[in-house]
């Protein structure tokens, strides 16, 4: 097939360009190469040139926002996988504008320009996020209830971190979450998220092409952005210990997320571009594993063999969530993906990716402008 990835310069759009083409695929790539993740180069990353040198990827320098250039890129093409998108939840919240445009507005440029492709185009697949369902699943371990109180002003202030049961007010316990669970939208970032799913989804339905909306979980490995202080908090960490600094932890650290390899995610692209499907899917990917945002710098620290020692600011950030961790239930069943890697084999890849990149420490320049917005308490 010839596959368009939008993005396709981006963390994990590079590993699924090198995938796909292993696969034997024809690969465009259109990516704007905004300087938030690439610096200031106007060339196609390094990790790319290999298969533009072997002539296996077209590159295309351009905006998925700007009619021309989507359309160019869409040349016999018959699949297509979009990935481009502005990536940051704290960013998302004083730039709105920046994210609707490109995130909404790209993938309405995308969907009307299939319009008159639709018989072309075989499959499309959209990039959505855990972002949008908020806090995950959780249950009571006193009333069995599953409904989630609020974690107010006052409780973060008094540093009470769990999540309460609306019912009897014990804390909850954070359960894997199913695709099922409803969207609890808390950001702008996660709201284009929602949007750019509910569009592909509907337009999917109604022009009978199948579709995949994929919610990655938290996604780590080599490539992703160090210049970008907005994700990816593996990175994050990664970039302070090698600036000789401690990362810098919200609350207690004891928050949770479910962290998968790029390769995996990359994996799970790839099946869903080339599985014969028919219908719409919403899948996660992620690992079903929980873990802590604290053992993410120990596993850090301990590769590096260094002491340093997170720094606890004991401080929240607004509409952060508590624990999030998928049910990988249905993406096994429909497509037969199940993450490989785990966090501590994925460590080395992503230290030795840091190490080669002038890890520019641009997290307290983020942290600041969160701070100067009202956003950091
Ligand atoms: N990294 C994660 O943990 C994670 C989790 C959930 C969802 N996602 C989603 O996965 C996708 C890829 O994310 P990533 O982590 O690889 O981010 P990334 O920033 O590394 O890649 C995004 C790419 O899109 C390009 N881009 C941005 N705006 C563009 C535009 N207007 N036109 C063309 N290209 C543009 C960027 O230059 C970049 O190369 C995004 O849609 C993101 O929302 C990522
Ligand atoms: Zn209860």
């Amino acid at each position: 097939m010839r596959i368009l990835v939008t993005g396709g310069a981006g963390f994990i759009g590079s590993h699924l360009v090198d995938r796909l083409v292993e696969r034997g695929h024809g690969v465009t790539v259109l990516d704007n190469l905004d300087p938030q993740v690439h610096g200031k180069g106007t060339t196609a990353p390094r990790y790319l040139e290999g298969h533009l040198k072997a002539g296996a990827v077209r590159f295309l320098h351009g905006d998925v926002t700007v009619r021309e250039d989507l359309a160019r890129a869409l040349d016999g093409v018959e699949a297509v996988v979009h990935l481009a998108a502005t990536v940051g939840v704290g960013q998302s919240m004083y730039q709105p504008h920046y994210y609707t445009h490109t995130n909404g507005n790209g993938t309405g440029m995308l969907l009307e320009l299939l319009v008159s492709r639709r018989d072309h185009v075989k499959k499309l697949v959209v990039a959505s996020s855990m972002s949008l369902y908020g806090e995950g699943a959780y249950r009571c371990p006193g009333c069995r209830g599953t409904t989630a109180g609020e974690r107010t002003t006052a409780r973060l202030e008094a540093g009470t971190w769990e999540v309460p049961c609306a019912g009897c007010g014990r804390d909850l316990e954070p359960q894997p979450t199913p695709e099922t669970k409803p969207a609890e939208i808390a950001s702008v970032y996660a709201a284009t998220k929602k949007h750019q799913e509910d569009l592909c989804v509907s337009f999917g339905r109604a022009y009978r092409i199948p579709t995949f909306a994929l919610r990655f979980f938290n996604v780590f490995g080599s490539r992703q952005s160090l210049n970008n202080p907005y994700t990816g908090v593996a990175a994050i960490f990664l970039s302070r210990f090698l600036n000789g600094r401690p990362p810098l932890v919200f609350e207690d650290g004891l928050q949770s997320r479910d962290f998968i390899d790029v390769r995996d995610v990359a994996r799970a692209i790839q099946l869903a571009a080339e599985f014969a499907a028919t219908g719409e899917h919403v899948l996660n990917v992620g690992t079903g594993r929980r873990t802590s945002v604290l053992d993410v710098a120990r596993a850090l620290a301990g590769h590096l063999r260094i002491e340093v020692q997170p720094e606890l600011l004991g401080k929240f950030r607004a509409g952060d969530i508590r624990h999030c961790f998928s049910d990988p239930s249905r993406a096994a069943a429909v497509l037969g993906f199940r993450a490989e890697h785990t966090l501590e084999e994925g460590v080395p890849a992503l230290v030795e990716w840091c190490r080669g990149e002038k890890a520019d420490d641009a997290v307290e320049r983020g942290l600041a402008e969160l701070k100067s917005a009202g956003l950091v308490q």
